[in-house]
């Protein structure tokens, strides 16, 4: 057997798992004697492990095509990983569970947003359910599960994160279905420094994503001419926003420029009109994560104006975005939001490339289909670049407005196929 990649053995962390997965339980195995340093028998046991549930899960028999996502249900980003589901669920409802004459068996595992945890979970899923495609979550999850999918040459749909490097040349089997957060932030400085604003602070939560954010902003919005007067970082667990909001104030800028996830909109919201920001003259422009339709409703109307460049609206006027909509708040009581989509065009992805492969489930066969794929969504149309298999998709400036007595942000300006700017050569 091969010893693996070097990049591969820099990662240690989930050896130890398998290694007590192998050597516990009811089913005990002998380990071969070797002297090996310990690192590298792992890797090896991890190998065999691998090579076995390949054999399997090629097997003539099998008819399931297993898709397993790895998705935080738990903890600080639960209504992230809530909303993926029911993308997800959405999707398999409108669509039925078979395709390619295969049945869709779905497992959906709960990582609290923990890496450790998605490595494990993810790992579980390949070696022991034998998964044909493994899906992945937020930024730090869909980093720690890449390696494994790549090593085992397991397709890796990536549903959620917004991170440019989550998607990289030494891990071909991920494919992205949401967004990145460079798509949005370049597309929002232009429009800013063209509507009037010189001056901006930026409140970044501080984790890659966020670090991206403000990279492209702040690359875009200084060329266009205009000043960054302060970047605050703010944590991304608990946040309490106000202390850094006063930062930004006291910084006197004409505009706000935020990143938070989704789900901390509501919470930002609060603060920002608590501290009278609303009504102090200062312009709040974001990607579209700080108008999240899952918090939008309850945010008040100091978010009335705000003005971003986002992936999409539960608004966003289609025909089949009004079914999509409809169909998700009759399943859940709420609206789709943003990070909805990644599960909803994950599994359609899936689903497709399946179709293509007339139900070849082995990594190389699956990614190859997937790439270039273009197809329409519920946000509009979008496709799978082929070359970094990246998402490319529509960006909408849109502006919070009341349309029948709710808050929603009305998409007013559209950049069509609009790819990462992180990846497009300089
Ligand atoms: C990410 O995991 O990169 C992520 C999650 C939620 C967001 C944006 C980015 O709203």
């Amino acid at each position: 057997m091969k010893d693996p990649p070097a990049a591969w053995t820099c990662r240690m962390g989930y050896e130890e798992s398998i290694f007590s997965a192998m050597t516990r339980g009811p089913f005990r195995y002998r380990l071969p004697q070797t002297n090996l340093p310990r690192g590298n028998l792992m890797l090896r046991i991890f190998g065999i492990a691998l090579a076995a549930g390949t054999l399997a899960s090629s097997g003539a028999l099998a008819q399931d095509v297993k898709v397993g996502v790895v998705l935080p249900l738990t903890g600080g980003l639960a209504p992230v990983g809530k909303q993926v589901q029911a993308g997800i669920k959405a999707y398999m409802d409108k669509n039925g569970a078979s395709v390619a004459g295969k049945k869709i068996d779905l497992i959906i595992k709960d990582d609290a947003g923990v890496p450790d945890n998605s490595k494990r979970l993810a790992q579980e899923l390949i070696v022991n359910d034998k998964v044909a495609v493994v899906g992945s979550g937020i930024t730090p999850s869909a980093m720690a599960i890449g390696p494994l999918s790549t090593q085992a040459k397991t397709a890796n749909v990536v549903m959620v994160s917004g991170t440019s490097a989550a998607i990289n040349p030494n891990n071909p089997y991920m494919v992205r279905t949401s967004f990145t957060l460079g798509q949005q932030s370049g597309i929002i400085a232009e429009w800013a420094a063209k509507n009037g604003s010189k001056k901006v602070a930026i409140v970044q939560s501080d984790w890659a994503p966020g670090a991206e954010a403000t990279a492209v902003f702040t690359d875009a919005f200084t060329k266009a001419g205009g000043q960054i007067v302060e970047t605050i970082k703010v944590p991304l667990a608990n946040p309490d926003f106000a202390p850094f909001l006063q930062r930004a104030r006291d910084a006197n800028p004409d505009t706000l420029f935020v990143f938070v996830p989704a789900s901390q909109a509501g919470t930002f919201a609060k603060q920002f009109a608590e501290r009278g920001l609303d009504k102090a003259g200062i312009k709040l422009i974001g990607p579209g994560d700080i108008v999240d339709d899952n918090d939008l409703p309850g945010m008040g109307d100091g978010m009335l104006g705000v003005v971003t460049a986002g992936i999409y609206s539960a608004h966003h006027n289609s025909p089949m975005n009004k079914e999509y909509v409809a169909a998700f708040k009759k399943a859940n009581g709420y609206r789709p939001n943003f990070i909805s989509l990644g599960g909803y065009d994950g599994m359609h992805l899936i689903y497709e490339a399946l179709k293509k492969t007339q139900g070849k489930t082995d990594g190389d066969s699956l990614v190859n289909a997937m790439k270039g794929m273009k197809w329409e969504s519920p946000r509009g149309q979008i496709s799978i670049d082929p070359d970094t298999r990246d998402i490319v998709q529509n960006v909408y400036i849109g502006k919070v407005q009341k349309v029948d007595g709710e808050l929603y942000n009305v998409e007013f300006a559209t950049f069509n196929a609009v790819k990462d700017p992180l990846k497009m050569k300089k």
